[in-house]
């Protein structure tokens, strides 16, 4: 080859690179379905919805990632012991692969939405139990979903403490009704069919990233309880990195990040998380996004609450190499789990319930450059 065309080939291979990544962040606000951001946006929807056209068209054009709200829980897919039931969970992830979105799959191994049926076995017959449903479950959808969360939310509430001890795992030793009951483990540093849910996932979808899921990754959400919080974040982030070490086939942690307009999370404890699961080599998904408001609902509050979203926006921007995923559990407030679980909050979302954007869209739309 003369030497300028090997010049200009050079020239090329070091240019091209250069030219992809500026393209990747000048993505414009708004853009229809050509976003070049690397942080992906995505929402937690519901089967019946998709049916409807302002819902669909919502989706289809903004959000890149769906996860079933509800109906990857093992009361939808597993009723009856053995009777598997994916109508729900199918309709969602066709709909993803006919335009061409990634699914997160929620949830295999949760201490709710579990039908009666689970939880009257004894801890020695889950096992086998919680492998026949995760290999039946990840096996149905292999190769159709990118990342599960395989357990959720294990660490112990600081509202559910019945004062018998620090936090640690969610557990049988608890009375039922407490928050921090859980089948799943015998007591609060029992992990091991956690660890067992994990194998199971991998056996049974090798290329399945697989997530922990958590409302304590950080925590800032609920600023009373941050002394708290941040004790239950080190567990977590304890067991992580035992099962990272000891080769647990975890892969990342989803930052749920159920927020209150009113109170703004502890931005630095978020980022010092995100960091220190980058340096275990983990990604990071913010999860279940959403960022309440106590009614009324005021321009001022909408604005606040744009905010919130936006700094959350500059971390995954800031971090786009570990902060992959940026979740909101819900598509617009016309669908959302707020109003029906605490008490006069509403209008936690991007999209209001006219689904036009909100000021917290056109926000992180620009930081993101979706
Ligand atoms: C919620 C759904 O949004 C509701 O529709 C359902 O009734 C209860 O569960 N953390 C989680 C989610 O991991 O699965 C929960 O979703 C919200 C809290």
């Amino acid at each position: 080859m003369p030497l300028n065309r090997i010049r200009m080939s050079l020239i090329f291979l070091i240019l091209t690179p250069l030219l992809a990544i500026s393209f990747r962040c000048s993505g414009k606000p708004g853009n229809e379905n050509s976003s070049k951001a690397t942080v992906m946006l995505g929402a937690s929807v519901g089967p019946p919805y998709l049916d409807e056209q302002e819902y669909s068209d919502t989706l289809k054009k903004y959000f890149r990632i769906l996860v079933p709200e509800n109906h990857m829980k093992w009361e939808f897919t597993e009723p009856a012991e053995g009777g598997f039931d994916f109508t729900g969970s199918d309709k969602i992830v066709s709909f993803a692969q006919l335009n061409s979105k990634a699914v997160r799959g929620h949830v295999l191994l949760w201490h709710m939405q579990l039908p009666a049926w689970v939880k009257s076995k004894t801890y020695s017959e889950l096992e086998a139990v919680l492998q026949n449903h995760i290999n039946t479950v990840v096996g149905h959808f292999r190769g159709k979903i990118s990342a599960w969360d395989v357990a959720n939310e294990v660490i112990t509430s600081q509202e559910g403490d019945d004062g018998s001890g620090m936090p640690g795992l969610r557990h049988r030793g608890k009375a039922p009704e407490n928050a921090d009951y859980s089948v799943w483990a015998e007591d609060s540093t029992d992990d091991s069919l956690i660890i067992k849910a994990f194998e199971f996932a991998h056996a049974a979808d090798p290329d399945a990233k697989l997530f922990i899921n958590d409302n304590n990754a950080y925590d800032g959400s609920e600023i009373v309880y941050a002394g708290w919080n941040k004790k239950q974040s080190d567990i977590l982030y304890d067991h992580v990195k035992k099962w990272k070490d000891a080769g647990v086939p975890v892969h990342g942690i989803g930052m749920q990040l159920h927020l209150d307009e009113e109170f703004p999370p502890d931005y630095t404890m978020i980022e010092n998380d995100i960091i220190r699961y980058g340096a275990l080599g983990l990604e990071v998904h913010f999860t279940e996004i959403d960022v309440r408001i106590k009614e009324p609902v005021t321009e001022e509050k909408l604005q606040n609450q744009a905010v919130i979203y936006g700094k959350l926006a500059e971390l995954a921007g800031k971090h786009s190499h570990i902060v992959t995923a940026f979740v909101t559990w819900g598509v617009s407030d016309k669908y959302s789990w707020i109003p029906l679980f605490f008490t006069s909050y509403d209008s936690g979302l991007l999209f209001d319930k006219n689904y036009n954007a909100k000021p917290a869209y056109i926000r992180i739309s620009e930081i993101l450059g979706l």
